[in-house]
């Protein structure tokens, strides 16, 4: 018998029970077997242990094609509290992708958005977003939006790693995850074995049709828009902000992510933040009511997670590790070098939760 069907000592009430059950109904007073949202833990991922599994998987893992498994050679980061769903919080998945010198993976499109931050590459390899070369280089941003067409190729001599971040949880949440693979579908059949879209815009494209500076004639009505965000433009903004003292307590220097088009988020169900912090800087500590991920661009430090009474748990970090600061956690940041600046990526599901008037802050 289940917990959820155990005897009260009263007949009529466990009569009642019996017969929800049997019409798979129950009572909101009856105890539930158990809780299907445990609650996620702050974890921290050493990119040094990171690094040696997907190298080993570049060994071992043959990168297949579009309908194979191991279409996708990535490694999944996982939160120590949902093993189960594989699964990095409960809305969003960051992985770390490896395209090794001439491979390819194959093209498709879903529901889920995604985006990429390059971690290493020489500025050969690309992803083709709608027919345009989103080219990788270390530290840019690629967005392949809701059901874009994507593929990915590594021509140069090197290896080709970055973090994939899909809202793909909530999708799943949502009952809204489609699919679809380029090879099946009627537009790839001129194509030679649909394996990947043929280039038909210039590099650049998407920034210069739809950016900030953007012909007069531009449609500009989508708000799934392919965009790239090279860390050329990052970098120079956040030193611009360090250079004029403009740094928030909570987060250091701190810049967001914008959609050209629309002002808003990078993209409906994803947000993206860059930040900084100055050498030896410690942040106060605030919560809010969404889960980010973060990836060490370079630097370390450490990052307090969780209750102010308990004094939390010390994330510490150096370069290229990643770490996960669930929903309404306390948290703050210290950059532990006195001398050499560090500097965050981070990706939540802030824009789902302001979308809903669900979003809140609070400050310690
Ligand atoms: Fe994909």
């Amino acid at each position: 018998m289940s917990q959820a069907e155990a005897e009260t000592q009263d007949p009529r009430i466990d009569a009642l029970h019996r017969r929800m059950a049997e019409h798979s109904l129950g009572g909101h007073w009856q105890p539930r077997r158990r809780n299907p949202s445990p609650k996620l833990v702050p974890h921290l991922w050493p990119w040094s242990i990171v690094y040696e599994c997907l190298m080993e998987s570049g060994e071992v893992i043959k990168l297949g094609r579009i309908d194979e498994p191991a279409k996708r050679r990535t490694v999944n980061l996982v939160n120590p509290a949902i093993t189960d769903f594989k699964s990095t919080s409960r809305t969003l998945q960051m992985s770390v992708q490896l395209v090794k010198p001439g491979e390819m993976a194959e093209c498709h499109r879903h529901t889920a958005a995604a985006l990429r931050f390059v971690v290493e590459g020489e500025g050969a390899g690309y992803t083709n977003v709608e027919g345009e070369r989103m080219i990788m280089e270390p530290g840019d941003l690629v967005l392949t939006p809701h059901w874009t067409w994507h593929d990915h190729k590594n021509p140069g001599e090197k290896n080709l790693v970055w973090l994939d971040v899909l809202d793909v949880h909530l999708i799943n949440h949502l009952d809204a995850n489609i699919h679809e693979n380029y090879s099946d579908s009627e537009i790839s059949d001129n194509y030679f074995d649909g394996a990947a879209q043929t280039v038909v815009h210039e590099d650049g494209y998407c920034r210069r049709r739809f950016g900030v500076l953007r012909p007069a004639s531009a449609h500009v009505d989508s708000r799934f828009l392919p965009y790239t965000y090279k860390w050329r433009d990052t970098l120079a903004a956040l030193e611009a902000m360090a250079a004029a003292g403009e740094s928030d307590p909570y987060d250091g220097i701190l810049l967001d992510y914008t959609n050209p088009l629309t002002g808003g988020p990078t993209m409906p169900t994803i947000g993206c933040r860059a930040q900084l912090l100055a050498p030896g800087e410690s942040t106060k500590a605030h919560r809010h009511m969404s889960s980010t991920i973060y990836h060490v661009v370079e630097g370390a430090g450490v990052t307090n997670v969780g209750s102010e009474k308990s004094g939390g748990a010390d994330l510490a970090w150096g370069t290229r590790d990643c770490f996960f600061v669930p929903s309404q956690a306390w948290h703050s940041f210290t950059n532990i070098s006195k001398s050499e600046r560090a500097i965050l990526f981070s990706v939540s599901d802030r824009p789902v939760l302001e979308s809903l008037g669900l979003y809140r802050e609070e400050q310690a």
